[in-house]
């Protein structure tokens, strides 16, 4: 029994979100496929090896396991990962891991949990691992398409193409929120400017991204990327390709925590691939083996 969950784009507002602004956000058709198989023990499979409950190698499916236990007990499991999503990068790989771990639990054990379920258990999890979280990626995780969060409002954006850009630098997302949260202990008055801000061009982006206009769009990407350098979540290596790109007509910001992972933009640009805002969240697959995964 395999589910699966998708990666997402924060497009504008992330961190902001953190302190109860608004961020919009999509998931992408990049998914992450979780097997699941009843055993005796637990044993947990992916990229990084082989373990048992290990919080350091595979925090979040642990983690999603641990939690599950409280849903119904259960003996053991074995779960298998596989995901097409660039991990540490921004592209939500955390919590679609995360979803799609705890939807094949949900239907292996058949616990019968709402979307609505899932998600408060998923977002339970980004708390537990991270100690912070604004809930954005789980939520997107688990429903797909569109939305403007925290209050949830779907929007239907006029075109589906995004391009995004892999520094191939990882970040942990825990880590770059705890770094935005010590500078705004020494400036709360200036970063809560900014993050008024950050919320009013997520406001003014959703409704560009429904009117399909790009060209403001790229002046809002210009600017929210340079309020998440404000912050302190972007790199001199990220400044100076963002500057290059700028000079080239191509406006491109950071998408989810920053500190190197993905960016995005509306037009492509050398190094770039093309990632599709994406309807559809977390799902059981109704194939049972990996022959899909390579094609
Ligand atoms: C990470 O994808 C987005 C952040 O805003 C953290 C969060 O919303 O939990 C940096």
């Amino acid at each position: 029994m395999i589910s699966s969950a998708p990666g997402k784009v924060i497009i504008f507002g992330e961190h902001a979100v953190v302190y109860k602004r608004r961020a919009l956000a999509s998931a992408i058709n990049l998914r992450c496929y979780v097997k699941a198989e009843k055993k005796d023990d637990i044993e947990i499979i992916s990229e990084y090896g082989k373990t048992g409950l290990d919080f350091r190698v595979h925090p979040f499916i642990s983690q999603s396991i641990v939690n599950f236990k409280e849903v119904t007990d259960f003996k053991g499991v074995r779960v298998e990962v596989r995901s097409k999503i660039p991990p540490a990068s921004g592209l939500g790989s955390s919590a679609a891991v995360t979803v799609a771990t705890l939807t094949a639990l949900n239907e292996l054990f058949s616990t019968s949990l709402t979307k609505d379920e899932i998600f408060e258990l998923a977002r339970k999890v980004e708390l537990d691992v991270q100690g912070k979280g604004s809930g954005t990626d789980p939520f997107i995780s688990t429903f797909g398409g569109a939305w403007i969060f925290p209050e949830r409002k779907k929007v239907n954006p006029k075109f589906t193409r995004l391009f995004v850009y892999d520094t191939k630098k990882r970040s942990i997302t825990a880590e770059m929120v705890a770094g935005v949260a010590e500078r705004r202990e020494i400036f709360p008055e200036v970063f809560e400017r900014i993050f008024d801000a950050i919320d009013a061009i997520t406001l003014e982006g959703a409704d560009l991204f429904e009117k399909g206009e790009v060209e403001k769009l790229e002046k809002l990407f210009f600017i929210n990327q340079k309020l998440l350098s404000a912050i302190g979540v972007s790199t001199p290596e990220i400044d100076s390709l963002v500057a290059e790109l700028e000079r080239r007509g191509v406006f491109a910001k950071i998408t989810g925590a920053g500190g190197g992972g993905c960016l995005i933009s509306l037009k492509p640009f050398e190094g770039a691939f093309e990632v599709k805002i994406n309807e559809e969240g977390a799902r059981v697959e109704d194939f049972e083996d990996w022959r899909f995964f390579d094609n």
